[in-house]
């Protein structure tokens, strides 16, 4: 069978013809319908994970597909699967069958594509655990969501809406006003991230960008309201006035999915049903199997727009 395989960090992954998995114990066998191609998989790629499975291995965290083999699970089953070590202890998903742990699987609706069923699962959860769990929304709250043009910051807008909460949307230029859905008010980034968001007072910040663009709308949120911290891609680092701080009140609350992915598990079926009846959209772009590197590649670009994901193209 065809797997992407991936000899050394930051190499470029190649596709090569290995031999296909038999069936263990505790394992089940997936064809692979769709893999998602995301952050966590280029982290592992570039060695800077906690952990990562021995050369030469098949990178991927994420896939939908349909069981082929298992001990529990039954045969022709639209699945989607994730975690439990793919692609971060051992082989994971972008190869034609996925040998996964048989507790990685979740049933897949027949509403929902292949495409979606792969990469649903961390935006989706991760926007809702952080507007539900984390941040505890409450209708008629003023949210501001950065990054709202991002897997998770576009599902964190619509999930904030449906929860009735007053959304304001940022986006990094203006070309982009139009992928916001029209119940959210939006904001340009532009140039100076502290002026373009100083006309704003919120009760809850999501932010999914960190560095700069956290710095500028951390002021923007009312005493002794909450922001949840997601992301990182604008930097790492934020400074904080303490004494300024402190008498602002404000919790910073991180979001942990790793630590929350049974929230993230229980929230799933809602999160699907959502997206088989048109209430939630996200965006996939497939790339093929041997497309992996180009895949890689069109996640690290700005401007990019929803999840890449590999097909098979049978
Ligand atoms: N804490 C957790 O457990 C957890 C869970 C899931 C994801 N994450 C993290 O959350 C972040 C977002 O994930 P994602 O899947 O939504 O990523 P994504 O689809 O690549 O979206 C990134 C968003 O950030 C914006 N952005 C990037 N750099 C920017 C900058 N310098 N200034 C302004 N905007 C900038 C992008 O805007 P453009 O379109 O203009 O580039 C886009 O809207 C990632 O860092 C991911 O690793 C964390």
């Amino acid at each position: 069978m065809k797997a992407v395989r991936v000899h050394a960090f930051d190499a470029l992954p190649v596709i090569e013809d290995v031999p296909a998995p038999t069936l263990r114990p505790g394992r089940t066998l997936v064809r692979m319908e769709a893999a998602t191609v995301g952050h966590i998989d280029r982290t592992v790629w570039r060695g800077s994970f906690l952990k990562h499975p021995p050369f030469p291995y098949t990178p991927g965290v994420e896939a939908a597909g349909v069981v082929v083999a298992s001990h529990v699970h039954p045969e022709g089953q639209r699945v989607w699967l994730r975690g439990s070590g793919l692609g971060t202890l051992f082989d994971g998903t972008w190869c034609e069958v996925i040998d996964a742990p048989d507790e990685a699987l979740g049933l897949l609706p027949d509403g929902v594509p292949f495409t979606i069923g792969s990469a649903f699962f961390s935006p989706s959860t991760s926007a809702w655990v952080a507007l539900h769990d984390v941040a505890r929304l409450a209708a008629g709250e003023s949210v501001l969501i950065t990054g709202a043009t991002g897997a998770v910051g576009s599902l964190a807008v619509q999930l904030a809406l449906d929860a009735r909460a007053e959304v304001t949307a940022v986006v990094a230029d203006a070309s982009q006003v139009a992928w916001i859905p029209s119940g959210a008010k939006v904001l340009v980034l532009g140039d100076d991230p502290a002026s373009s968001l100083d006309s704003v007072l919120v009760d809850l910040l999501v932010d999914t960008v960190g560095g700069p663009v956290l710095a500028a709308a951390l002021p923007q949120v009312r005493a002794d309201g909450r922001a949840v911290l997601v992301g990182y891609t604008a930097g790492n680092t934020l400074a904080l006035d303490i004494a300024h701080f402190l008498q602002r009140d404000v919790s910073l609350l991180p979001l942990n999915m790793f630590r929350r992915e049974p929230a993230g598990r229980a929230a799933a079926p809602e999160l699907l049903a959502r997206l088989a009846d048109g209430r939630l959209k996200l965006d996939v772009q497939p790339f093929a199997l041997e497309d992996a590197a180009k895949a890689m590649d069109w996640i690290s670009q700005r401007g990019h727009r929803g999840r890449a994901v590999l097909v098979t193209g049978r």
